[in-house]
């Protein structure tokens, strides 16, 4: 069996002073935020693998038929050898892609959650011993370094993950993504698509309020890692559609007036009873805009896939 290669580009300690840095420009603005890369502890990651299974959150269950009806398609328009997937998580999906590209040599899942990569990464090579699994714990939102395999190269990024960037940091990212493709190379990206306001919110806030946890796990992740008190039985969550902006705001509403201690930062943070902080936001797409963000970063879309309600999108573009 051939080992697992981990690399981090993500210091523990450059980690420590990236949170430092976000929790105190995100709670110190107003309104509040945080930003989303931090929900990801271990913890945050069992949770979310929990959300992808609930019946309320379809856009796993979409990608994934997506995949297993498309996957044979899209191995035969890349010919991938080395298949990177940004924010691969459980790497479940994926499994789908790295059947049908018959051609791969390595795959290079990358992720901030060092739990999830190397959970993954071990059961991938137990399965596929042909495969070279780098395993990469690295922010795609900062400059990415790739291992050197052989092009050409499919890139993925699936969840609709890149919804939960800003449009001006979506804009900064498909260029550093393009930045890191040849010529002819393909982005395979999935993006949740708009629909119905009441299907998107009970996807983001479902009965048995695992979304709910999950949002307010960012709060312990804060707690351990700076010392503050947030007290998460003291907040409500919150999921509401920005129908201007076509996205799903994902909120903390503070449910009394409270002040809350960050040690590490030598800040106390004051909330009014009601007071909502920013956790995260969730974009829906159509494909005209899909195609002229991807054509902004010198991308091509030449395939644009469904399932068979119309609800989430996968679509190939390649390298100009
Ligand atoms: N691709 C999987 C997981 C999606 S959840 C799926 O479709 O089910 C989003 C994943 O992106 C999580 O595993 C999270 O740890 C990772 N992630 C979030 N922000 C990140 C960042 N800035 N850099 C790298 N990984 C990130
Ligand atoms: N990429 C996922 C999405 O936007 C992430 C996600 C799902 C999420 N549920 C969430 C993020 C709840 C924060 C809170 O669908």
């Amino acid at each position: 069996m051939s080992p697992l290669h981990v690399t981090r580009t993500l210091p523990e300690d450059a980690t420590e002073a990236a949170l430092r840095a976000d929790v105190r420009r995100g709670l110190t603005d107003e309104p509040k935020w945080l930003p989303p890369k931090w929900f990801y502890d271990a913890r945050g990651s069992e949770l979310f693998d929990r959300i992808t299974e609930l019946p309320e959150y379809y856009p796993t269950r979409a990608e994934r038929e997506i995949l297993a009806a498309r996957s044979g398609e899209i191995a035969a328009a890349s010919r991938a050898r080395t298949l990177v997937e940004l924010g691969s998580g459980s790497s479940e999906k994926t499994r789908h892609l790295l059947d049908a590209l018959t051609s791969l040599i390595a795959y290079v899942p990358v992720d901030v959650s060092e739990s999830a990569l190397t959970r993954a990464g071990q059961a991938l090579i137990a399965e596929r011993p042909d495969l070279e699994v780098h395993a990469l714990i690295a922010d795609f939102t900062a400059p990415l370094v790739l291992p050197a395999t052989p092009g050409p190269r499919l890139l993925a990024f699936l969840g609709g993950t890149i919804g939960n960037l800003l449009p001006a940091e979506r804009a900064a990212f498909l260029a550093s993504v393009r930045a890191l493709l040849d010529p002819g190379d393909g982005l395979l990206l999935g993006t949740d698509l708009v629909k119905d306001e009441r299907v998107l919110v009970r996807a983001y806030d479902d009965a048995a309020g695992v979304t709910a946890a999950f949002d307010k796990n960012v709060l312990n992740v804060v707690n351990r890692e700076l010392g503050a008190d947030f007290d998460p039985d003291a907040f409500e969550h919150v999921a509401l559609w920005d129908a201007r902006h076509e996205w799903i705001e994902m909120r903390l509403r503070a449910r009394t007036a409270q002040t809350v201690k960050v040690p590490a930062l030598d800040l106390a943070v004051e909330f009014a009873a009601g007071e909502e902080l920013r956790t995260e936001v969730s974009a829906k797409f159509r494909k005209d805009g899909v195609g002229r963000e991807l054509a902004a970063a010198e991308l091509e879309l030449t395939h644009w896939w469904t399932d068979a309600q119309d609800r989430f999108a996968l679509s190939l573009s390649v390298a100009r």
